[in-house]
């Protein structure tokens, strides 16, 4: 009996999330496991009218289940970081989920912008540090407000940190049955010490793995590699700040952000899986957007759980569906159908 926390969040979120729901029902029914979902409404509404963000209460409850399933946060009446650090960022930090996996993945029969780039072009997966870097939340203000103001954000590397996402990263590599290659994204050409630091682990964690190619990308270059050749990528390993935002060029180019999904991971331990899009405020409540991300963050939930069965069953559903054609767009209001519809859709065909 699997226990699992649900977070639909704001905006889109629960939106999202009940599509996703509707999937893991259905193939929990045709596969047989059991789990039951413990949900929490924290989010934007929760703290407009009560003060409270994300108790450590929860965080013990989290610790005691088997995974976590979000949909998103952010509120437009809520100071842009209130709820993205205190609920997101902490969850990822408190549970020590160091791992953000983000496949992308372009499936048969969605329109990409790239041209003359296909399925088998564009398959690869970014393995981003998820609990350092710039995100650490380590700074201050002097002189707030004045002219003579001076804000400090630090970047945060440590050795081990560093190491256990790169090693990870090796991995999956190795397992995944494509170039067996693997690119360090990152800007040791400018940031000598926190990337230096990157570059000294991967060569010496990569000892480890001869059958490994070993590859180098400026995250500027690794930008342009994407849109132009995004058949040169197996596995991309990088910091933070740059898993976030290659991201979601990444989901751009695997047909839009109602497609990328992720898992925030920590080997053998509560992980939480979510879209990698945000709550998409505007869309709030139009019943237009785009549920496929959650579902196939159910899926990534349900591979590792060692679901396999249930996990090739979302992904198989989800790939039919757009094979199909029917759904040529992925944007929000251009996928023909209202959300509810899609995850019907792949209801029907698991
Ligand atoms: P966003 O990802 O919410 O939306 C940007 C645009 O992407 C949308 O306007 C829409 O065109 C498209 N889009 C997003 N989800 C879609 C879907 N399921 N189907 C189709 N199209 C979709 O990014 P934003 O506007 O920068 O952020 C809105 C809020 O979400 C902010 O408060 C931000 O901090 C937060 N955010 C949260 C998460 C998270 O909880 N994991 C992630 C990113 C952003
Ligand atoms: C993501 C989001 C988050 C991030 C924000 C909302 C904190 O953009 O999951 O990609 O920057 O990691
Ligand atoms: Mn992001």
């Amino acid at each position: 009996m699997y226990k699992i926390a649900v977070l639909p969040g704001d905006g889109i979120g629960p939106e999202v999330v009940a599509e996703g729901l509707k999937v893991l029902q259905a193939v929990a029914d045709k596969t047989g496991f059991k789990y039951e979902t413990i949900r929490y409404d924290f989010g934007g509404d929760r703290y407009l009218a009560t003060g409270e963000v994300l108790p450590d209460s929860a965080l013990e409850e989290f610790r005691q289940m088997d995974a976590i399933y979000l949909g998103a946060v952010g509120h437009p009446d809520v100071r842009p970081g209130i709820l993205e650090q205190g609920i997101l960022l902490k969850i990822r930090f408190e549970l020590d989920l160091y791992i953000n996996l983000r496949p992308i993945r372009l499936y048969p029969g969605v329109w990409t912008p790239i041209k003359d780039k296909g399925p088998e072009d564009i398959d690869f997966v970014v393995v981003r540090e998820n609990t350092e870097g710039l995100y650490a939340g380590i700074g201050g203000f002097l002189r707030k407000g004045t002219s003579d103001e001076v804000a400090i954000q630090e970047m945060i590397n440590t050795r081990k940190g560093v190491e256990r996402c790169v090693r990870y990263a090796f991995e999956l590599t190795r397992q995944r049955n494509k170039g067996k290659k693997l690119t360090l994204c990152d800007k040791a050409n400018v940031l000598t010490y926190a990337h230096d630091l990157w570059r000294r682990v991967f060569a010496e964690v990569g000892e480890e793995y001869p059958d490994i190619e070993k590859d180098y990308a400026y995250v500027d270059a690794t930008t342009m590699w994407m849109v132009k050749n995004p058949e040169w990528f197996d596995v991309i390993v990088t910091c933070n700040m740059f898993g976030d935002i290659i991201t979601d060029l990444g989901a751009m180019i695997q047909g839009g952000l109602g497609i990328a999904a992720s898992g925030n991971i920590n080997p053998g331990r509560v992980s939480m899986f979510e879209p990698i899009h945000g709550s998409a405020p505007k869309y709030k409540g139009t019943n237009q957007i785009n549920p496929l991300a959650g579902i196939c963050a159910v899926g990534m939930m349900l591979k590792y759980l060692d679901e396999k069965e249930a996990a090739i069953m979302v992904d198989n559903a989800v790939s039919e569906t757009l094979a199909s054609g029917k759904i040529k767009d992925l944007t929000a209001g251009k996928t023909g159908f209202t959300t509810t519809e899609i995850g019907d859709m792949i209801v029907q065909m698991v």
